[in-house]
């Protein structure tokens, strides 16, 4: 642990996959936190952290007493309800309100107006309010998780969509939380990242088939990728019993990657963290199949 002061950090999405693995590494550097959320109850335990919340970002009152003696917050995204924007803007507002100075809002790569993924376009936006929103704030984009294509996996271990031979340079949670932990243990009262949107991706760009099979030697599991017509992917999903909009969402992430828009890859890892991104292969750990969100 260092011995460094730290001013304190509000962290969000800490009952989640990457707010928890970003809360863990600021207490491991004896970073003060505030560890905001729906459940506190669900929180994890952490030195020199508090648990505030209840608090939904949709609600002011509650955002702005949870963030009260923070000095950055760390906006992890919410889950896709349709108001994503008014939520992060309520979030971000509270935020200004109690006397945050910096935020660091954890987007997604190919984040832009007319994205094909139907998720990367609600990021644009948030990013778009948080560029005239008044505030120091940088923008995290992170590549899509090296644990979706398992997680999408039926029980057969076949990952089916419309993705063709496109690329995407899969990042690992573990990678993403320690290059915003870089990113917020730069605490000085101006930083390089200050109005920087960094794009925080995997080593290489990878085809679904690709990483398929190298999450299948990784594993010892006969995980497959069978590329799948648009037509098949709406047909296959609709009897599968999903809604329009899961269908629509689904469809859109494997089209962005057919299409290219997730296949960047940068030297943002390395160069904030000193270690090379971590390949598919070695990540540290595998979701079940069936466990990607609106998937069930
Ligand atoms: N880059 C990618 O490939 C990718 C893939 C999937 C999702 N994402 C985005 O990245 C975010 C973080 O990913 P993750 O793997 O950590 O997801 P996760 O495990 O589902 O965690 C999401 C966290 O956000 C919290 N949250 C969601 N909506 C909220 C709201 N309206 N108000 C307050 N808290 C809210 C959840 O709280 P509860 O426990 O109360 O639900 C949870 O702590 C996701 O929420 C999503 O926006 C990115």
């Amino acid at each position: 642990m260092s011995e460094k002061i730290h001013a304190t950090v509000a962290v969000t999405g800490v009952t989640g996959a990457l707010g928890g693995r970003i809360a863990a590494r600021l207490a491991g550097h004896g970073v003060p936190q505030l560890l905001v959320g729906r459940s506190p109850d669900r929180m994890p335990e952490l030195p020199g952290a508090q648990r505030r919340g209840p608090a939904a970002y949709a609600d002011a009152d509650a955002m702005r007493k949870a963030l009260e003696g923070a000095s950055t917050l760390i906006l992890v995204s919410g889950h896709r309800t349709g108001r994503r924007l008014e939520e992060h803007a309520t979030a971000v507002e509270a935020a200004i309100a109690v006397g945050v100075d910096r935020v660091l809002y954890v987007s997604l790569v190919g984040a832009a107006p007319a994205a094909t993924y139907t998720n990367a376009r609600d990021q644009w936006l948030t990013e778009q309010f948080l560029a005239g929103a008044g505030i120091r704030h940088t923008v995290l984009r992170a590549g899509f998780y090296t644990s979706t294509p398992a997680a999408l996996a039926n029980e057969e271990f076949v990952v089916s969509g419309p993705a063709s031979t496109g690329r995407a340079a899969f990042v690992t949670h573990e990678d993403i939380a320690d290059v915003i932990t870089a990113v917020a243990l730069d605490e000085g009262p101006c930083s390089e990242h200050d109005g920087a949107t960094l794009e925080i991706t995997g080593p290489e760009a990878l085809t679904l088939d690709e990483a398929v099979t190298r999450i299948a030697a990784a594993t010892g599991r006969p995980y497959r990728f069978e590329p799948e017509t648009l037509e098949d992917a709406f047909t296959r999903r609709w009897r599968l019993g999903m809604s329009g909009e899961q269908i629509e969402t689904w469809i859109s992430w494997y089209q962005a990657i057919e299409r290219g828009e997730i296949s960047v890859v940068t030297d943002v890892v390395p160069r904030l963290t000193g270690s090379p991104a971590t390949p598919i292969s070695d990540a540290a750990w595998w979701p079940a199949p069936k466990t990607a969100r609106g998937t069930r």
